[in-house]
C-alpha cells in the first residue's frame, strides 16, 4: 500500500473489476485508452484484473487501484517492463478529474518505479487530443520524444500518439 496526501494506492485484484468496468463504461475515459475496448467487455475486464496478482509476482507489471475516501477512483500502473524500463499508465473516473489526483498518483508511481523496482527509465504516451495527460507527464518531468500514428482499439481508428520518456536521473522528487 502506498499512501499519498489524498490517496491510497493498493495492488489491484479481481475484486476491482466491477469498479473498473463502471469507470471504463464512460466513453470520455475509454477513448483515451488505446488498448481498451469500448464498450468494455465485462469478461475481459474481469480476466485482466484476475491476472494482476500473477503479473506482480512475475515482475511483469505493477498495477494499483487508486482509492479516495475509501472508493476506487482509478488505476495507475507500470507495465511492459523489460531491460530496466517500464511504461506508466493511469485512468480515473470523470468525477475525480481536475483535483490533482492523477498527478499525485502518477508521482507516487514514478517514485515506486525508480526506488522500489529500481528501473532506470519510464516511458508513457497520450493521444494528441489528450492535453491534460500531457500536463500530468510534463509535471513529472517527462520529455516529449516524438509523435507517431498508432491504432486505437477503443476508437477503431488511427490516432496520433505523443510519446515521452523520463530517466531516473531526470526525476525530481
Ligand atoms: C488524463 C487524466 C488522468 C487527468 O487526471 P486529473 O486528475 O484530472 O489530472 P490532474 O488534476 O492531476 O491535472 C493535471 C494537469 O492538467 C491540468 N488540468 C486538469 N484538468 C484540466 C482541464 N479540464 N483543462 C485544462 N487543464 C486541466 C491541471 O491543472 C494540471 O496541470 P498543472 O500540473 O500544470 O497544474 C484524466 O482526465 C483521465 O483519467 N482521463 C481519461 C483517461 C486518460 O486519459 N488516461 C491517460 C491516458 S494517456
Amino acid at each position: 500500500m502506498i499512501t499519498t496526501k489524498h490517496l491510497n494506492l493498493r495492488p489491484s485484484t479481481a475484486a476491482d473489476a466491477q469498479r473498473a468496468f463502471e469507470i471504463q463504461s464512460d466513453w470520455d475515459v475509454t477513448r483515451m485508452l488505446r488498448m481498451a475496448s469500448f464498450p468494455p467487455d465485462r469478461a475481459e475486464v474481469e480476466g485482466w484484473f484476475a491476472d494482476h496478482p500473477r503479473e506482480w509476482v512475475a515482475g511483469e507489471a505493477y498495477r494499483f487501484a487508486v482509492e479516495h475516501e475509501g472508493r476506487m477512483i482509478g488505476l495507475v500502473d507500470i507495465d511492459e517492463i523489460a531491460g530496466g524500463e517500464g511504461e506508466l499508465g493511469y485512468w480515473f473516473e470523470r468525477t475525480a478529474w481536475g483535483q490533482g489526483f492523477a498527478s499525485e498518483a502518477a508521482r507516487a508511481m514514478v517514485r515506486f518505479a525508480f526506488t522500489e523496482l529500481e528501473l532506470s527509465a519510464l516511458r508513457s504516451a497520450h493521444a494528441a487530443d489528450n492535453a491534460v495527460s500531457g500536463r500530468v507527464l510534463a509535471g513529472l518531468g517527462f520529455r516529449l520524444l516524438d509523435k507517431v500514428e498508432r491504432h486505437s482499439r477503443s476508437r477503431g481508428e488511427t490516432v496520433l500518439q505523443c510519446r515521452y520518456r523520463l530517466t531516473r536521473d531526470e526525476f525530481v522528487e
